[in-house]
């Protein structure tokens, strides 16, 4: 059995993922745990080319959603088998910027593929590694359409093809999250990130922290 734990982050793009994950990565640290830090698709070497196909290849245009929902879980199965279960078996804490919710919420509800054959996909990638807690950061549909403009501005030469998506698309994939959060109130934690950047993880550590020693492994 797992001896470490497996957090997850999610949400819409711009919601201030990246920042708040190295924030917490830093408290666990400073506490003495080991923790790692990886993100999705991505993190393998074989995850990165899935990620740049995924996302930032001139050759993208033309994917299909059971393309894209084959990939992002050929990064997912990769991932799992080469990083997270050794991770989780040496006793570290994983942080995972997105896992499978993502999946659910973006080629589920955003691309409005058949939400049981998007789960017996996720299921085959992922096996029975599954996240312990899931952060979902919440903005307002004005900041999050906002933050995708600026992060496109600041990368003019790299075009992110799931960003270019139109605005019923992120509008899908919030219903989605939120649909997906509520079937598993235990599991997660909804947290609005509008706010300081110090005030949002001081909340994301209020449930963090007590949760830990739930997990029976601290
Ligand atoms: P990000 O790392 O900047 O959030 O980019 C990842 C993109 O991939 C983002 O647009 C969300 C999308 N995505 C999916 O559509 N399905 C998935 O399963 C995952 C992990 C990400």
């Amino acid at each position: 059995m797992a001896k470490g734990a497996f957090i997850s982050f999610e949400g819409s793009e711009g919601c201030g993922k990246s920042t708040q994950i190295e924030l917490l990565a830093r408290h666990l640290r400073a506490l003495g745990h080991r923790v790692r830090t990886l993100r999705e698709p991505g993190g393998t070497p074989i995850g990165e080319e899935i990620r740049h196909t995924l996302k930032h290849s001139k050759n993208n245009a033309a994917m299909t959603a059971e393309a894209e929902l084959l990939l992002m879980n050929a990064s997912r199965a990769q991932l799992v088998r080469e990083v997270i279960r050794p991770a989780l078996a040496a006793g570290e804490v994983v942080v995972c910027d997105r896992f499978y919710d993502s999946t659910t919420a973006y080629q589920g509800y955003g691309r409005e593929l058949d939400l049981a054959m998007v789960k017996a996909v996720i299921d085959i990638a992922v096996g029975d590694t599954r996240p312990d807690l899931t952060l979902l950061l919440t903005v307002t549909p004005e900041t999050g359409a906002r933050r995708r403009a600026q992060r496109q501005a600041n990368l003019p030469f790299m075009r992110d093809r799931i960003e270019e998506s139109d605005q019923q698309f992120f509008d899908r994939v919030e219903k989605g999250f939120a649909a997906i959060a509520a079937a598993e109130p235990d599991r997660f934690c909804v947290v609005e990130a509008s706010g300081s950047v110090e005030n949002v993880a001081g909340r994301i550590w209020d449930f963090v922290r007590p949760a830990l020693p739930k997990l029976g492994r601290w």
